[in-house]
């Protein structure tokens, strides 16, 4: 489910805001320039839609937001745990350590959930802002902002990306990440 948990970026334990309200969601992350949004696909897009399908179905969402934010790039990435080395069950996704460390980009972060969840841990302002993101969840995200991102252990995410550049998704990662400190999707998922 949806869910948004704001924290202290120096004290991850507190916890200022937990709340699965998609109208507080989408005020608490206007307050930090970021836009919340929920899409409906035109027809239903089975689990095992491709690349061609997934675009089809959300053609008019796509080309709205494109031609809104200049965006030249649109892909779709998936995470899925048939990833994972089958003989080490408890090896994380190849990708996560990645994707784990705190950097920002020259470009926007735009993302559309198609499908499983994924959390976007945005730090701005003093505070990190736990947004985890189930299928039909849009976020765009301002460039530069600082944040990182977990899909678990067990990952199942399948997301729409934008991108003003070719090369707009080259990160730039901080010398000492917060990452760490903070709950992971996991740990988010077992305390809703
Ligand atoms: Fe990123």
């Amino acid at each position: 489910m949806t869910l948004l948990q704001i924290m202290p970026e120096d004290a991850p334990e507190t916890v200022r805001v937990r709340t699965h309200d998609l109208d507080v969601i989408r005020e608490e992350l206007l307050r930090i320039g970021v836009r919340f949004a929920r899409w409906h696909a035109a027809r239903r897009v089975p689990d095992d839609a491709d690349d061609s399908a997934i675009m089809n179905a959300y053609r008019s969402h796509i080309a709205h937001v494109s031609a809104e934010g200049g965006y030249q790039v649109v892909d779709i990435t998936r995470m899925t745990p048939t990833s994972i080395d089958p003989d080490s069950p408890q090896q994380r996704h190849p990708a996560r350590e990645t994707f784990l460390k705190e950097r920002f980009h020259d470009d926007d972060l735009v993302r559309f959930v198609v499908a499983g969840a994924g959390c976007f841990y945005l730090r701005v302002a003093g505070q990190v802002h736990a947004m985890l993101c189930t299928a039909g969840d849009l976020l765009s995200v301002p460039s530069r902002t600082v944040h990182w991102f977990d899909a678990g252990a067990r990952p199942s995410y399948t997301a729409i990306r934008f991108f003003q550049e070719d090369n707009g998704c080259a990160a730039r990662f901080l010398p000492d990440s917060i990452a760490a400190r903070f709950p992971t999707l996991d740990d988010l998922l077992a305390t809703s």
